[in-house]
Order: structure tokens, then sequence, then C-alpha cells
């Protein structure tokens, strides 16, 4: 096969060299890993944080090559080929997602990333399998390790298909309700186990193949009766979910390759995809178990669903908000999902320019679950160029609101709902909102008056005296406001 097609793997001192420059290299790109995560956590980090994602995974990929390359007795070229084939299909399907997928659409598409993971653990187990089948008294261990890789991949991989599905609007964000879906759902978890103790104690691809197989169709069972039983509501939190067991069957599958960086890289998304769920959890006031157990939620539409005793609304102009906001001395923006779906990042953050300039104090309050991912506010605001020093999470400002001339609510609804504290009989009762009624003036951008916020419940906020509704697109109304400064 030409010049190329060296065998590194003939001299046992071309493999001691190439076995320390894997756990080198793993342990680079597990530093560089980690680091990326805690970059992540703070906004103003955030890119640093990226940076270094990017540099480990590229780390990572070239040492891989690098050893597979030496290690493989089939040729360099060959495989060399086979490498760079798989990257280029991966890449030109990455690029032209990256490129054209809505910010809206970000959870969906998560989503579908998550299920590749799940099939590529699911792959990796069979052809674990296959290459070194159990034998008894022998590697049950692994065979261990092949079965928990193909449970977990497997259940991600379906689950993950019905929640793009439930979020993209292709199916319906309707929980389905089976009469004993927890029983079933316990069974199939049961059974599973039963089949990998079986798996653990097989002689061979003949007899291991049975419960292998067995457990494969109730896995991938499992993962779409699981997320199909989870309504609208709660599918975000499923999609972190999701992403947490990704990690896991990323590690699992780590298990079964031996190799070290997969199992370090899966335990980290695991983990903090478990860590990302809670918080969200916490932030929209639901338990982890509720959420698991799916049945809430009815759609993912949010429709007016609360019939509600309350007064009459007051309607405001452009030109009257920009007099309020020019008498004001402090303002606080506190933005939602309507800003996403107006793309009205660009003239907010122009409007904040305008006022900041002319001396009022202006920042931003940003709950933990406004807009339909986490951080989705957050990266809005980074893409438009807000200043991360005016960005202010919920405790940070939450008590500040008595002071504030002005809020400007844009496309917010449930983030700022009284009624979360107020009415214990709401839906939200218990979720932390923002207190923005406190403020002297609240202006509310929304389309109209019909529709409710994400939860479907109605909000007295609109209602209030100090309140004033500026109805209309939200980016046609701060662009108007803009125009009248
Ligand atoms: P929502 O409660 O979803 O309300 C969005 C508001 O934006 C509505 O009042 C809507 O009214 C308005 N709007 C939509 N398009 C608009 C446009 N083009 N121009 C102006 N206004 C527009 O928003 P939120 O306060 O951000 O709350 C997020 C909700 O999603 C919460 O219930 C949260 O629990 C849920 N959720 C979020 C997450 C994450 S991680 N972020 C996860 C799960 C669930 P109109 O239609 O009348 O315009």
């Amino acid at each position: 096969m030409g010049a190329l097609d060296f065998a590194f793997n003939a001299s046992p001192e071309v493999l001691d060299y190439l076995g320390r420059f894997e756990s080198m290299a793993y342990l680079g790109a597990a530093i560089l890993f980690i680091l990326a995560l805690a970059g992540l956590s703070k906004q103003k980090t955030a890119q640093r944080g990226n940076k270094f994602g990017i540099a480990g995974m590229a780390f990572a990929l070239v040492a891989t090559i690098i050893l597979v390359v030496g290690k493989d007795d089939r040729g360099a070229v060959l495989t060399l080929v086979l490498i760079a084939a798989a990257i280029l299909v991966g890449a030109l399907f990455g690029i032209h997602k990256a490129r054209s997928v809505q910010m809206t659409e970000m959870p969906q598409l998560v989503a579908m990333l998550h299920s590749f993971v799940g099939a590529a653990a699911v792959l990796v187990g069979f052809e674990s399998f296959f290459t070194e089948p159990g034998i008894a008294g022998v590697n049950g261990f692994h065979m261990g390790e092949v079965g928990l890789a193909v449970f977990i991949g497997a259940v991600t991989f379906t689950g993950s298909i019905i929640a793009y599905l439930k979020l993209s609007a292709k199916i319906s964000g309707k929980p389905l309700t089976l009469p004993g879906r927890n029983i079933m759902n316990l069974c199939a978890v049961i059974v599973s186990i039963l089949l990998i103790a079986w798996l653990v104690n097989t002689n061979g691809v003949e007899e291991g193949l049975v419960p292998l197989v067995i457990l494969t169709v109730i896995s991938l069972v499992l993962g779409l009766h699981l997320v199909a039983a989870i309504g609208g509501g709660d599918m975000p939190v499923v999609v972190s979910m999701l992403n947490s067991y990704s990690g896991w069957a990323a590690a699992m599958a780590g298990f079964t390759l031996n190799n070290d960086l997969l199992i370090i890289a899966g335990a980290l998304v695991g983990s903090s995809g478990a860590y990302l769920s809670y918080i969200m959890c916490k932030g929209m006031n639901r338990s982890f178990i509720s959420v698991i157990l799916g049945g809430f939620g009815s759609d993912t539409s949010g429709a007016s669903s609360e019939t509600y005793e309350h007064g009459a609304h007051v309607e405001t102009t452009a030109q009257r908000v920009a007099e309020i906001l020019l008498d004001s001395k402090k303002v606080v923006i506190t933005p939602g999902f309507g800003m996403a779906v107006a793309q009205a990042q660009f003239p907010v953050a122009d409007l904040t320019r305008k006022l900041t300039d002319r001396g009022i104090d202006v920042k931003f309050g940003i709950h933990p679950v406004a807009g339909r991912m986490p951080g989705h506010m957050n990266v809005l605001l980074a893409e438009a160029k807000v200043p991360y020093d005016k960005v202010f999470e919920l405790d940070e400002i939450n008590d500040d609101f008595g002071d504030v001339d002005t809020v400007l609510v844009i496309g917010a609804n449930d983030t700022v709902n009284p009624s979360a504290e107020t009415d214990p009989g709401s839906p939200i009762a218990g979720m932390p909102v923002l207190r923005v009624w406190e403020a002297k003036k609240v202006i509310v951008f929304k389309r109209s008056m019909g529709n409710a916020g994400y939860s479907g419940v109605q909000n007295p906020l609109f209602f209030n005296e100090n309140t004033r509704m500026l109805l209309g697109d939200a980016k046609k109304s701060v662009d108007d406001i803009i125009s009248y400064l």
C-alpha cells in the first residue's frame, strides 16, 4: 500500500512509546476539558472555556488518530482513508446544521445530537461484543460493560429521537399516559438488569447474542416510552437529562473500548448534565422525580388554560415609553422567550447603549429558565455585544426592583408572573420569579393579550396599576422607541 504503509505495531518499543503518548495526550485533553467546563460556568470566561474545549477535542482527535493508525495492522493508508471519510461526512453535516439552525431550534438540534451519542454507544457495545465475546469466568466484567453501554445508549438513542420530534412539533407534545406506565418502566429496568447478568455469564457469541439482542430491544422501547410520557412543559429538562445519559453512554463506551479519555469526557458530560437538570428543575419548581415519572404539561404551545378575574389592561405607545425611559434614572430589562422569537436582542443592545450614553443606569435581569434552554438569554445578549457587567442573575437583582424607575419586560411572561408567589394553586406556584412589579413602572412587550406564557397561565402583572402594555412584535417596538429617542 505504498510508502505510508508503515507497521508501527510490529515493534514492542513503538507500542510502549505509543502507550506513554496515549496516557499523556489523554491527560492533556482531559485537563483542557475540565478547564473548558470551568470557563463555561461564567459568561465572562465562556469564550475562553469554549476555546479550551475546542483545543481539548482537537488534541484528543489527533492523538486518537495517531494511536489508531499506529496500532492498526491493516495498514496506515486504509485506516487514514476510513477516518478521513468519517470526519468528512460528520464535518459536512455539522457545518450545514450549525449554519442553518435558528436559535429557537437549538433544543431540538441538541436532542438530535444526543441520539447520535446513544447510537454510537450501542454500536461500540456490539462491536466490542463480537470482537471479544464473553468467555465464562474470564471476561464477565467486560460483558457487563457491554451490556451497560448498550442499555444506556439505546435508552438515550430512542429517548432523544422522541424528544427531537416533540420539540420540533413533528409529533404532539402531549404526554403519553398509558395505564401502569411507571410499573412498566420499572419492569423494563429490572428485566434489563437480569439480562445484563445473563450476558455476563455467557460463553461465546452464540450464547451471548440472545440476551444482548433482547436487552437492546427492551432498552430501545424503554427510551421511547420514558420520553413519550413526558409533556411539553418538561421537555427542556428532559433534553438536559438526555445530555447526562449521553455522557454516561459515552463513558460506558469508553470502558468497552478501554479508552480513558472517553471515560473522563463521558463522566464530565454525564455529571454536568445531571447538575444542569437539577438547576432547571429548581428554576421551574419541579422535582426531578416528577419530571422522570412524566405526565405533566399538555403541549408545547402554551395556550391559555386558566380563567382569571382581572381588570382591564392599559396600553401604551413607543413614543410614550421613550419619554418614560428618558425620565428614568434606573432601568432594568428582563428579557424572555419573546425576545428570542422577535430576534430583538440587537435593537435591545442598541437601546441600552443609547440610554447609557444619556447617563441612565441600565441593567439586565436574567431568570434561570427564561427562554427555552439554559443560558438562552445570555447567549442572545452576548451575541448582541451587551457588556457582561450589565447582566445580572435573578438572585443578584431580585431585591433591587424597589429602587428601579422602569422595567422593560421584553417577551417574558412566566418568569415575571407574580402568581408564582401569591397563588398557591397556580401551576407555577413556588417557581422563583423576577419581582418586576416592585418597580415604579413596568412596560410589557408582547404581541397580543390573547396568548399566555409557556405554562399557559394568565399573568396578573399585565393588569397592575403600574403596568403598561406595549403590544406588537418586540423588535419593531424597540426599533420604534429608539427612533423616538
Ligand atoms: P414565556 O412564558 O414563554 O412567554 C413568552 C412571552 O413572549 C409571551 O408573553 C409572548 O406573548 C411573548 N412573545 C412571543 N413572541 C413575541 C414577539 N415576537 N414579540 C413580543 N413578544 C413576544 O417566556 P419566559 O418568561 O421566558 O418563560 C420561559 C418559560 O419556558 C417558563 O415557563 C419556563 O419554565 C419554560 N421553560 C424554560 C426552560 C429554559 S431552560 N429556558 C426550560 C423549560 C421550560 P405573545 O405570544 O402574545 O407575543
